[in-house]
């Protein structure tokens, strides 16, 4: 019996905060689909591989071991071959190979199966967990802002210029238009004017019994 909440919505929209805390109150772990597709572009990138060589890329998945690990109100981390590796998935050149590796149908069903691995109760955030990983969850959330408002959060997290940022993340969201596929029956949240602590009440509140 699995129990699945699925918080899709574009790069910088703030899903990973708010579904760790949302999963944290809940008392159930929480999952980033982002950051599979983070760790095939990491391999990618330090093993030297085209990122457009869907085949190489597919045959470097099967060569290692990529686990994720999940935990009650923590990050979600990756160990790739027993290492776990945390920043060096959140860096500029991963931002920028990353839509471009998550486009290959191959890497999307590798990513997919990985997911659906998972049982038990867990909130998961992505881009098309609601349409396509999970699309029976017992509640769907899309996230959404304005790419200046979700820049400057970004700009927050990490350092950077504002209008680089907000350049990076319009061109990460064009890339991603072609994966990114909001459920009809999601509940749409624009988190422009909310706080992350209101975003996450209207998540709770919005849960069936
Ligand atoms: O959510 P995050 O920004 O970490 O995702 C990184 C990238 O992974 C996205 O820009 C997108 O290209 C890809 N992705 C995807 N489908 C998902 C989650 C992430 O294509 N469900």
């Amino acid at each position: 019996e699995t129990f699945v909440i699925t918080i899709d919505g574009p790069a910088a929209s703030g899903k990973s905060s708010v579904s760790r805390l949302v999963a944290q109150r809940l008392g159930i772990p929480y999952v980033s689909s982002g950051l599979l597709y983070r760790a095939a572009t990491y391999l990618a990138q330090t093993s030297g591989e085209a990122l457009d060589d869907e085949g190489a890329l597919l045959q470097l998945l099967d060569r290692h071991r990529v686990q994720l690990v999940t935990a009650v109100g923590a990050r979600n981390r990756i160990a790739v071959d027993g290492r776990t590796l945390d920043h060096e998935l959140h860096t500029d050149r991963v931002d920028a190979g990353v839509s471009v590796v998550a486009r290959h149908p191959g890497v999307r069903a590798w990513v997919d199966a990985r997911l659906r691995e998972l049982t038990g109760a867990f909130v998961v955030e992505g881009r098309d967990m609601g349409t396509q990983v999970f699309p029976h969850a017992a509640a769907k959330f899309y996230l959404s802002a304005p790419p200046e408002v979700r820049a400057a959060r970004r700009v927050g997290e990490r350092a950077g210029d504002l209008e680089a940022v907000t350049a990076a993340l319009r061109r990460r969201d064009q890339l991603d238009a072609v994966q990114s596929r909001p459920a009809p029956e999601a509940v749409y949240l624009d988190t422009r004017d909310l706080t992350l602590d209101e975003v996450v009440a209207r998540i709770l509140g919005a849960l069936p019994e």
